[in-house]
């Protein structure tokens, strides 16, 4: 038997390229004993891959180049020498962008029989949605009465913060990249409206547009993108506001940079409006996943909380939906059915 994988082929120089990666064939290795052999059905593709495609350190070590793209996915146990794991039942790990993978079942999560398709363990009950709790409930510490802008609105994280926002009793107003996105946005998930970024000429209107929509200012910014929308969200940011900065995919390959707002000037604006600027990174608080399953399960099963899945099929279709996801290619949760 042949593993399929997509591997970092080189370093992207800017924008990634389909010729940053390499799709290649290898021999599965012999299943020891305690081993398990799994058939990945479901690959998630997530922005912070764009990091570890750089050779820079972050919270995360990089991949290394030959080696297969990381990321998570769900699996089906096809073959089991370990007493924990039968053959057919459904696991999630990191396995990477692979075909099939080899474990010995340690860091390895069951996925339990439910009504809710098993993909949603990836989206919006895995770590997007795990990321959306967490940001707004631990990080932003949102209350009822509030004003939010939630930045890649109609997103994987995106999507879910508004709709809990608004289950809170916050007034929720997103930032999407196409009128399809927007309408999906306040139609479908309930948001009180949304500003399609594609439409602002400059970052002044950018600015106007927040301002009509929030008149009496944003209490929280919910950071999924930087670029110019944290520049036309920032003065609209009332005293003492938060920024829960989950993310900043518009700068991950570099773009923008230069026309950046100067640092002093970001810095002036934190200091005279008393803003808390907290990051966060998901990893951090893995303690609290049980109680956000719980919790965002019951809500999908009463259909109070919906999520849409982009579904792409074929391992080879990684790449090119990949640099779809960075660039607002996707509409929904990027996924990979294998
Ligand atoms: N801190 C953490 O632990 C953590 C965990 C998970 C995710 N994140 C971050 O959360 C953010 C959202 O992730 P996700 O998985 O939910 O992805 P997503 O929102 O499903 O997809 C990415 C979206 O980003 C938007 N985008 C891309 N380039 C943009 C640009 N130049 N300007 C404005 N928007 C742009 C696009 O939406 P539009 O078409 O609407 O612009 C695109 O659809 C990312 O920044 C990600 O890195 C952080």
């Amino acid at each position: 038997m042949n593993i399929d994988r997509v591997v970092l082929a080189e370093r992207p120089k800017g924008e990634p390229t389909k010729a940053n990666f390499r799709f290649e064939k290898v021999g599965a290795p012999k299943l020891h004993k305690g081993e398990l052999l799994l058939k990945v059905k479901w690959l998630s593709l997530d922005p912070y891959m764009r990091g570890r495609m750089d050779g820079s350190k972050s919270y995360a070590a990089p991949v290394s180049i030959g080696e297969p793209m990381q990321g998570e996915c769900i699996a089906e146990v096809i073959d089991s020498q370990n007493n924990e794991f039968k053959v057919g039942e459904l696991v999630s790990g990191g396995f990477g962008w692979v075909s099939h993978a080899v474990s010995n079942g340690k860091q390895l999560r069951k996925i339990p029989k439910s009504n809710i398709p098993e993909q949603a363990s990836l989206g919006v009950l895995g770590m997007p949605g795990h990321t959306a709790w967490v940001g707004l409930n631990k990080i932003a510490k949102a209350s009822p009465g509030e004003t939010i802008v939630v930045s890649a609105a109609s997103g994987a994280v995106g999507s879910l913060v508004g709709q809990l926002a608004k289950k809170k009793g916050l007034k929720v107003i997103g930032v999407a990249g196409s009128e399809k996105k927007c309408t999906y946005v306040t139609e479908e998930l309930g948001y009180d409206g949304c500003i399609n970024h594609q439409l602002a000429s400059s970052v002044e209107d950018f600015r106007q547009l927040i301002t009509r929509h929030c008149p009496n200012g944003v209490d929280i910014y919910f950071e999924n993108v930087a670029g110019i929308t944290l520049e036309a969200v920032l003065p609209n940011m009332n005293d003492f506001g938060r920024i829960a900065v989950c993310g900043m995919i518009s700068w991950y390959s570099g773009k923008g940079l230069q026309e950046a707002m100067i640092f002093p000037k970001f810095w002036r604006m934190v200091l005279v409006k008393r803003l808390r600027v907290n990051g966060f990174i998901i990893f951090d608080h893995k303690e609290s996943f049980p109680e956000f399953q719980k919790e965002v399960s019951s809500l999908i099963q009463g259909g109070e909380i919906k999520y849409k899945e982009d579904i792409r099929d074929g391992l080879e279709s990684a790449p090119e939906s990949f640099l779809d996801l960075l660039n607002g290619g996707n509409f929904g949760k990027m996924l990979v059915r294998l």
